[in-house]
């Protein structure tokens, strides 16, 4: 895993964790962070736009955290784009395994479900966590076949 860039995005939900998330890992990691939105908790907006705009920049050294209020919207949207891996984590276990196992190169978790500082304990163990490979190796590649 050689990060070189964070990108974080929520909707409306998400927006007050997003923000409190975003001084987190400048204060902690080297990465360039990018907020790509949402801009406020008030306006409503579509947590699909989020997803889409972030999923479009993932590569091999651009990783990515959404927040909604569940997780689950902006996480279903994401892994519709080629080569996103967005793991719905709900604890520091699950952001292990989805790194470890899963090879997750976007995070994402719900504003209205888990408390700031599990989510903190959640991205420091997610940037932190390298792909185990081996017999993983093969099953990652299998998620890209339509079967
Ligand atoms: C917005 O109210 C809410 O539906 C959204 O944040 C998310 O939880 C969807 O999955």
């Amino acid at each position: 895993m050689k990060i070189d860039t964070i990108l974080i995005a929520s909707d409306h939900a998400g927006f007050e964790m997003k923000e409190q998330i975003k001084e987190y890992l400048r204060a902690k990691f080297d990465f360039q962070i990018i907020d790509l939105g949402a801009n406020d908790a008030k306006t409503s907006v579509d947590y699909p736009d989020f997803a889409h705009s972030l999923a479009k920049k993932i590569d091999d050294k651009t990783y990515g955290v959404l927040i909604c209020g569940t997780g689950i919207g902006i996480s279903i949207a994401a892994n519709r784009h080629e080569g996103v891996r967005a793991a719905l984590c709900h604890n520091v276990d699950t952001a292990i395994l989805a790194r470890e196992h899963n090879d997750a190169n976007v995070i994402a978790f719900g504003a209205r479900v888990i408390d700031l500082d599990l989510a903190k304990e959640m991205l420091k163990a997610f940037f932190t966590t390298q792909f185990a490979g081996g017999r993983h190796e093969n099953r990652v590649k299998k998620i890209e076949t339509k079967g």
